[in-house]
């Protein structure tokens, strides 16, 4: 029997989906018989790279999600709310089964969704939402499903990476290389739920709820908010990335989940990663998810974490699982096993960091700096001066003594801090 597929959002992604579902795809989907019915956008006569005449055109998404025609609807719209939250509780609601590439979606919703598609007989497929086309979703979800997940850390957001790329192997200044991420077409016109970093802590919470077979309350993933710390890449310099390489580490948008005793810790942040770590080879869009597991070990995926062609990849493995009848649960465990994660405040693990200071005024005191960090509990592994800069790794630490300390050189009058880096050390 064919499944009939109807897809709501016709741009890079959609677009990326249709010419993989019509033009070389169908063959490759091994014993499934794939069609597209219906489609919609929100603008019917725009010029598109596919043709869609084909297809019947639903000019609102919620019809074709409910249309008797559509088998299972694809989502590829974006957006926490509105038009794709409409459309995928409808699709779920009559039955039907949904693969989507929504992060902000899932990240928001993905229990409420679950628990739809569990009472009314349907699945929700996502592998496209965390890292594009690397296929971290199931492995997560099906793989790991039998090992204790310790940790899982990656870099999650493609443009993140690129602007950082180019400015640490091209010398490009922080806002050029947004400007270039955009004509790559990486980066959207308003680039901020990327480079704040709201895109990878939607991308990590989702992987979490995988590891770590619970739920994170949405309400975490903010800049705003002292639990699970979410900070970007807009404040970083060409000093900053000059100061990671004299001390042997590149600067990663890295996003970390880890078991801390019964709790879990959450953070993304620009993070010091050492030249000889995976993460550091990372270029470009690409992206990299690490992860922790007993009885494994450390496992490594990399892959493209954006693009047409590898994010529709990923939404068709999604189509082609349902088109198989792979069955089981949305996340690791029906949703009333799903316990919500017992995040902790992020600020209380010890960790090493990397700090670079400058004199308010003046020459830069090096003996008594390390004399008032010291004072404060904050110890130095490694202390050099760099022109105006004083470059510091720290020993073992949590962020309240760093946060006393760089106060602490702020009151005497001996330094301010330019900015400060968590020392990746997964
Ligand atoms: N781009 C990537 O590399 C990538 C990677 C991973 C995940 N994703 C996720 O994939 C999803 C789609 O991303 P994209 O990059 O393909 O976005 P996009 O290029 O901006 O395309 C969005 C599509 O949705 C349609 N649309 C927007 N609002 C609508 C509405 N109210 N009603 C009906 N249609 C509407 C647009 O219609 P028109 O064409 O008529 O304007 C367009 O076809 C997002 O959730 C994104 O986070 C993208």
């Amino acid at each position: 029997m064919t499944l009939r597929i109807g897809i709501a959002g016709l741009g890079t992604v959609g677009g990326g989906l249709l010419s993989l579902l019509t033009e070389d795809g169908r063959a490759r989907m091994i014993g499934s018989d794939i069609a597209v019915t219906g489609v919609s956008a929100r603008t019917k006569n725009k010029a598109r790279a596919v043709p869609i005449d084909a297809y019947d055109w639903y000019d609102d998404p919620v019809a074709l999600a409910e249309a008797p025609g559509t088998d299972v609807f694809v989502e590829l719209m974006g957006g926490a709310e509105g038009p794709a939250r409409e459309a995928v509780t409808a699709a779920l609601k009559a039955g039907k089964s949904v693969a989507t590439a929504n992060k902000a979606l899932i990240a928001a919703h993905g229990e409420e969704l679950a628990r739809l598609a569990e009472e009314n007989g349907g699945a929700l497929k996502f592998e496209a939402a965390v890292a594009g086309g690397t296929p971290i979703v199931r492995a997560l979800r099906d793989n790991l499903a039998p090992c204790r997940v310790e940790a899982v850390s990656g870099i999650l957001n493609g443009t993140c990476n690129f602007v950082l790329d180019q400015m640490a192997n091209h010398g490009v200044a922080y806002d050029d290389a947004v400007v270039q991420a955009q004509e790559a077409g990486f980066a959207e016109a308003d680039p901020s739920l990327d480079v704040d970093g709201i895109d990878a802590a939607q991308k990590l919470a989702i992987l979490a709820m995988l590891a770590f077979d619970g739920t994170v309350n949405p309400e975490l993933i903010t800049e705003q908010n002292n639990i699970f710390a979410v900070h970007g890449i807009s404040n970083i310099t060409l000093d900053d990335i000059r100061f990671a390489r004299r001390f042997g580490f590149v600067i990663k948008l890295v996003g970390e989940a880890k078991r801390a005793g019964d709790d879990i810790t959450m953070a993304v942040s620009p993070t010091f990663v050492a030249t000889g770590h995976a993460f550091s080879k990372m270029e470009g869009a690409g992206n990299a998810v690490a992860v922790i597991a007993d009885p494994l070990g450390e496992l490594l995926f990399t892959g493209p974490g954006a693009g047409a062609g590898a994010t529709a990849s990923a939404v068709a493995s999604d189509i082609v699982s349902l088109a198989r009848k792979d069955g089981g649960p949305v996340f690791t465990a029906p949703v009333d096993r799903l316990r919500p994660l017992p995040v902790r405040e992020g600020g209380e693990e010890l960790r090493l960091y990397a700090l670079r200071l400058r004199a308010e005024e003046g020459e830069l005191d090096e003996e008594a700096v390390t004399a008032a960090l010291a004072e404060a509990g904050c110890f130095t592994s490694r202390c050099e001066l760099v022109g105006d800069d004083l470059m510091i790794t720290t020993s073992p630490i949590d962020e309240k003594t760093l946060s006393s300390a760089r106060t602490l050189l702020f009151t005497r009058g001996l330094a301010r801090t330019e900015n400060t880096f968590p020392i990746l050390t997964l």
